[in-house]
């Protein structure tokens, strides 16, 4: 409608116009999309707004789950924001035909390395996790996952059929210095203008690719950040001290596989994984790829309860990192906490609002 609308317009549109690309993808990702859609109607009614299918759905309705189509189009945004993909529906489609490869390629293809996954505790929600008020009130977290290499990407990998008959799975976890440095300049980085503390996880004790990823940081470190204070954690050590007393993070550096498994732990300490949202950044100029971390939630879909605040703020980190409406940012991200002081809660954080009524509140808020 807008589209149609815009070109109706005497003028042409001018450089100015932002798209964001918005890929809803499956389960609950549409549900979700759906009220990030309200916000931006309300907070950004100038931000062009094109969707395509993705994931599942791509693979349903055109035989693959990332078209070359929908791949250009995200190369070509300002900003790309999804919902989520995969499901028990495509578990036997073949591998690389599968939602959840869609992502990987297009985390790829944008070269999006630097994963920004804040975990904060809003006031309201501190009893609305499993674990004590006094251990996560006041909590706020960035971890920076490495997104586009490690373990996710290394060749060999597959399943192959050994001599005697049985079967052997590899995938291969490698590193490089510079994919290693460029994502540990992000952390830094962010650290300077936070809690100045950066914390990197790696396996050091056991794995090679630790090993460098522990020297690399450090020297980075003494080269570049010296003023940064730097504090190196075993990753299994980290998963425990998340729990225990996660207040003691500011910035958590830490590679693709255990950012993965780290940033799910820690949404919980925010109340919930539909709170969590994400910023992938690649080089400067480049369109970020922004997706809450929760996935399709097949044991949900369909039934409107989903917390749309994971997309709701990662529109809002993509307000503040590829389109360069910080204020709006601020606005939207003052509404979430307002709708939350006015008692708004979806189910996973103990009320019994659907989706849509968590979308009213936001626009109230708003
Ligand atoms: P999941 O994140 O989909 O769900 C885990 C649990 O959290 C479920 O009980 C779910 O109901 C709940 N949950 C998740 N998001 C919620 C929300 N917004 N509101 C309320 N409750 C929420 O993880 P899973 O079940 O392990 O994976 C399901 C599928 O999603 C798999 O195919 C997986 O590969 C895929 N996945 C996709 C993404 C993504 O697209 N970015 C991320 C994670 C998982
Ligand atoms: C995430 C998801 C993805 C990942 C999957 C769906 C590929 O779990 O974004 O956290 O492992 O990166
Ligand atoms: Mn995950």
């Amino acid at each position: 409608m807008l589209a149609e609308a815009r070109k109706a317009l005497p003028y042409p549109e001018t450089a100015m116009t932002q798209t964001l690309l918005l890929l809803p993808g499956d389960g609950i990702g549409p549900e979700v999309c759906a009220q990030v859609r309200r916000v931006a109607a309300v907070v950004t009614p100038d931000l062009r707004i094109e969707e395509m299918i993705y994931g599942g759905a791509s693979y349903d309705a055109h035989g693959t789950p990332l078209t070359d189509e929908t791949r250009a189009a995200a190369l070509a945004a300002d900003a790309v924001l999804m919902g989520a993909v995969g499901g028990p529906k495509w578990a036997d489609a073949p591998r690389d035909k599968r939602p959840e490869a869609a992502l990987l390629g297009l985390r790829k293809a944008m070269e999006v390395f630097a994963n920004l996954r804040p975990a904060i505790c809003f006031e309201p929600l501190a009893d609305a996790s499993t674990l004590k008020r006094e251990v996560i009130a006041g909590l706020d977290i960035m971890i920076v996952r490495e997104l586009t290499g490690g373990v996710y990407f290394g060749e060999p990998r597959g399943i192959e059929t050994l001599a005697d008959g049985q079967q052997r799975g590899v995938d291969t976890q490698v590193y490089t210095t510079s994919e290693i440095e460029r994502v540990s300049r992000v952390a830094f980085e962010l650290a300077r203008g936070r809690g100045n503390r950066v914390t990197s996880c790696e396996k050091s004790n056991v794995m090679e690719s630790g090993l460098l990823w522990k020297q690399v940081v450090t020297a980075l470190h003494a080269r570049d950040y010296a003023d940064v204070t730097l504090e190196h954690m075993l990753a299994d050590n980290a998963a425990m001290q998340l729990v225990r007393n996660p207040l003691q993070f500011d910035v958590i550096l830490t590679d693709n596989l255990f950012g993965d498994i780290l940033s799910d732990e820690a949404s919980q300490l925010t109340g919930s994984l539909g709170m969590l949202p994400s910023a992938a950044l690649g080089a400067p100029g480049k369109p970020g790829l922004y997706e809450p971390i929760h996935g399709s939630a097949p044991d949900i879909a369909g039934k409107g309860w989903a917390n749309p605040l994971a997309a709701i703020l990662s529109f809002e980190m993509a307000l503040r990192w590829s389109l360069g409406r910080a204020e709006i940012a601020d606005r939207v991200l003052a509404a979430v906490k307002r709708a939350l002081d006015d008692g708004a809660r979806t189910r996973d954080l103990g009320g019994r609002m659907g989706t849509a009524e968590m979308g009213d509140a936001m626009l109230k808020a708003l």
